[in-house]
This record gives structure tokens, C-alpha cells and sequence, in this order.
């Protein structure tokens, strides 16, 4: 068992800042993702953990205890990557066994060990073939089962399933939450995948740039992101944006777009909107999931639109929408039939709307309902 502490973790590689001034604490058990695009700095970050790149500047304790100068070997974690490469002519068993061998354990214990790690992954049953007999994901079974047989303090995944096909990353995501619910160690995955990343963690680091942008729970994160670029790695598709403008009268907001405008008298939402934005300019931000589609005019506060485009997938349907000068993506349900060019209403739920900074793109406000937000 391991807790990670990073403070003020920079990583410089010539030019590029891969990881700049991250401080971050992973708790002991935790399973922890970290979520990013390409070249976010994700697998440096777990390189620095591992003691495979030596920070630029900053502290890494485990344990309450610094790394810094502590040779990986000496640090006791498992590294698991994308490619974990297999003894071809090894059997399952003897791959799985390698590390208690060059670690000179007794042949009883071994046999105990690698028993139990290959029942823990549903792995038993293939421990006398070899490698090449083996599909993709059993495979990947033997790898991660070689890195759990260490009984190593802590485990570093560097997007472990991405080589998988779809079918097979659906159940070894479900296998890897249920080993790291036997092992209750600290797990800490990385990946670039926004489902992973909210179905496994018990909390979720997003970076970018080599930047952290927020740390939270997977709700909190998809609720209440931090900025444009949070909002938008969650969620599929991603949360619409809207440009509108700003009009305060007498105790009363208005954010203003060419086909709606909206309305609220609420204090606190005022006061973030003032203090944040100079200019008039404010950034509405809208889930798919909170806009409905109404073929006649129906609840009030509806707003006309027009049909852009509609995608069905099977068990949603996904439709754009035209709405004044710009299209937003609305989920709709999987039997929605429309016709592009078709005149429809949307409504807005009011109390799920996030509000942005126009230029920084961090967040000024995420609504609810008690902000009494009105379409008008
Ligand atoms: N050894 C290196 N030498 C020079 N630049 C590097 C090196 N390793 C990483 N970088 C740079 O640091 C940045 C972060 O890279 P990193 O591999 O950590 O990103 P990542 O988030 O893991 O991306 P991916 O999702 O593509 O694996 C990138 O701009 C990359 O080009
Ligand atoms: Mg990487």
C-alpha cells in the first residue's frame, strides 16, 4: 500500500515543459486516472513516479518518504504499458513467474502465487500455453499478472487497454476494477479515454500541456468543470458552446444569443458574472444530454431551431441542430426520426447551463436551480 505526493513536479524536455509545477496527492487505495490528449504528459508524470525521468524541480514522497534519487528498482512500484511485451516461448505460468524467480522466492511459494494472481484474472486455465495461442486480451492478462505478482506498493498504468479492440477494453475495464477492488492498492491509470477514466476512477486528475486542469471525483468533474477544456474531454459528444452577450439592468442579468436570450435575477450568479468578465462577452455552456427537441411548440420557454443533421447509433440518436448562426449536438432518443431543414424547438434546461470566460476559457459559473434562470 502507497500514497503518492507530487509538489511542484516539473519536467523540461529541451523546449517543451512536459509536466510544469504539478502537485498532487494520490491516497493509498485509491484507483486514480489521469486523463488527457496526446502529449499532455501523462506518461512523464508516470515515469517521474517510477523513476525513470528525474524531475527538473519538485518533490515525490511515498509513503511520506522522498524518491527523489531513489533508483526504481528501490521504489517498489509496478509499471504497466501500453505494450507489455510477453517471453514468446515462455508458458503463461513462467512469464507470470519471472519476477519471483530473479527474485530467488522458493518454488512452493511461486507456484501459490502465480495460482492465485491467475485466478484473480480468470487466467488459471491457460497457464501451460505460450504467448502466440493466446488472444489479445489474455495476453494482456499475463502482463498485468506478471506486474501484480511482485506485490508491489503501488501500480502505474500507462493506458493498458488501448491496443485492445472495443469488446475487449469493456471487460478489462470491468477485470481491472475488480482486481484493484481484491488488492485495494494504489492503482494509478492513465489513459486518454474519458469512458475509462469516469467508469474506473475513484477520482480523476485532467491535464494538458503538461498542465493539471482539475482534480475531482468523475461527477464533479463532469458537473462542475474548471474550464472549456475540462468540459470538453468529458462527455461524448463533448458540451456545446455558445457565444452570447451580456446585459445587466436593475438587479436582473441577461446573456444574450441571436436566437434566445436568457434571464436571472440571482445574486450570486450575477455577482460571478460581473467580476469575471470586463467585456460583454460570456461563453454558455450546454450538455447534449440537457437540451430536449420538441417537433411542435410545446412547454413554454422553448426556443425555435432547425434540423441540421441527425445521427442514429443504435441505442441514442444524436442530432445537430441549427440555432442562429451556429450548431449544437443534442442527444435525443434512438427511435428520433427528423428531416434536415425541418423546423423544431429545443428546451434548455436552465439549471444544468455552465457559464465561461470568453478568452481565459476558465469557468465563471455553473448554474442550478435555485439560480431561477428563465429562457425569455
Ligand atoms: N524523451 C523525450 N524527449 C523529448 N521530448 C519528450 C520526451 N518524452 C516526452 N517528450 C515530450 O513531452 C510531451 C509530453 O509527452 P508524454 O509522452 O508525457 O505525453 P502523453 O500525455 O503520454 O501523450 P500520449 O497520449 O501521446 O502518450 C510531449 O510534447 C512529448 O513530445
Ligand atoms: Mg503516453
Amino acid at each position: 500500500m502507497a500514497s503518492i505526493k507530487l509538489e511542484k513536479i516539473t519536467k523540461k524536455f529541451k523546449n517543451t515543459i512536459a509536466v510544469n509545477d504539478i502537485d498532487l496527492q494520490i491516497e493509498d487505495g485509491e484507483f486514480f486516472c489521469i486523463l488527457g490528449p496526446p502529449g499532455a504528459g501523462k506518461t512523464t508524470l508516470l515515469r517521474l513516479i517510477m523513476g525513470l525521468e528525474k524531475p527538473d524541480g519538485g518533490n515525490i514522497v511515498i509513503d511520506n518518504e522522498s524518491v527523489i534519487g531513489v533508483h526504481p528498482s528501490k521504489r517498489d512500484i509496478a509499471m504497466i504499458f501500453q505494450n507489455l511485451a510477453l517471453y514468446p516461448d515462455k508458458t503463461v505460468f513462467d512469464n507470470i513467474a519471472f519476477p519471483l524467480k530473479q527474485q530467488k522466492v522458493e518454488g512452493g511459494e511461486i507456484r501459490e502465487r502465480v495460482d492465485k494472481v491467475a485466478k484473480d484474472l480468470h487466467i488459471d486455465w491457460l497457464l501451460d500455453k505460450i504467448p502466440s495461442q493466446l488472444s489479445g486480451g489474455e495476453r494482456q492478462r499475463v502482463a498485468i499478472g506478471r506486474a501484480i505478482v511482485r506485490q508491489p506498493k503501488a501500480y502505474l498504468m500507462d493506458e493498458p487497454l488501448s491496443n485492445l479492440d472495443a469488446l475487449l477494453r469493456l471487460e478489462m475495464r470491468v477485470s481491472l476494477k475488480e482486481l484493484q477492488d481484491s488488492l485495494k492498492e494504489t492503482f494509478v491509470y492513465v489513459t486518454h479515454d474519458q469512458v475509462e477514466a469516469l467508469s474506473m476512477g475513484d477520482r480523476i486528475a485532467v491535464m494538458h500541456q503538461g498542465i493539471l486542469q482539475q482534480i475531482g471525483d468523475p461527477d464533479t468533474i463532469y458537473q462542475q468543470p474548471n474550464n472549456m477544456f475540462v468540459a470538453t474531454i468529458l462527455g461524448s459528444p463533448p458540451m456545446n458552446f455558445l457565444k452570447c452577450s451580456m446585459q445587466h439592468v436593475d438587479g436582473s442579468m441577461r446573456i444574450v444569443h441571436k436566437s434566445f436570450s436568457i434571464e436571472t435575477k440571482n445574486k450570486d450568479c450575477i455577482d460571478a458574472l460581473k467580476s469575471a468578465s470586463k467585456g460583454e462577452a460570456i461563453v454558455i455552456g450546454l450538455r447534449p444530454e440537457d437540451i430536449e427537441i420538441q417537433k411542435t411548440k410545446g412547454k413554454e420557454q422553448s426556443v425555435p431551431a432547425e434540423i441540421y443533421v441527425t445521427e442514429p447509433l443504435g441505442n441514442e440518436t444524436i442530432v445537430d441542430v441549427a440555432l442562429g448562426e451556429n450548431v449544437i449536438k443534442v442527444l435525443a432518443e434512438p427511435d428520433f426520426e427528423g428531416q434536415s431543414g425541418q423546423k423544431i424547438w429545443i428546451s434548455i434546461n436552465s439549471a444544468k447551463l455552465h457559464m465561461f470566460h470568453d478568452e481565459t476559457h476558465e469557468c465563471v459559473y455553473h448554474a442550478s436551480a435555485k439560480d431561477k434562470i428563465t429562457i425569455v
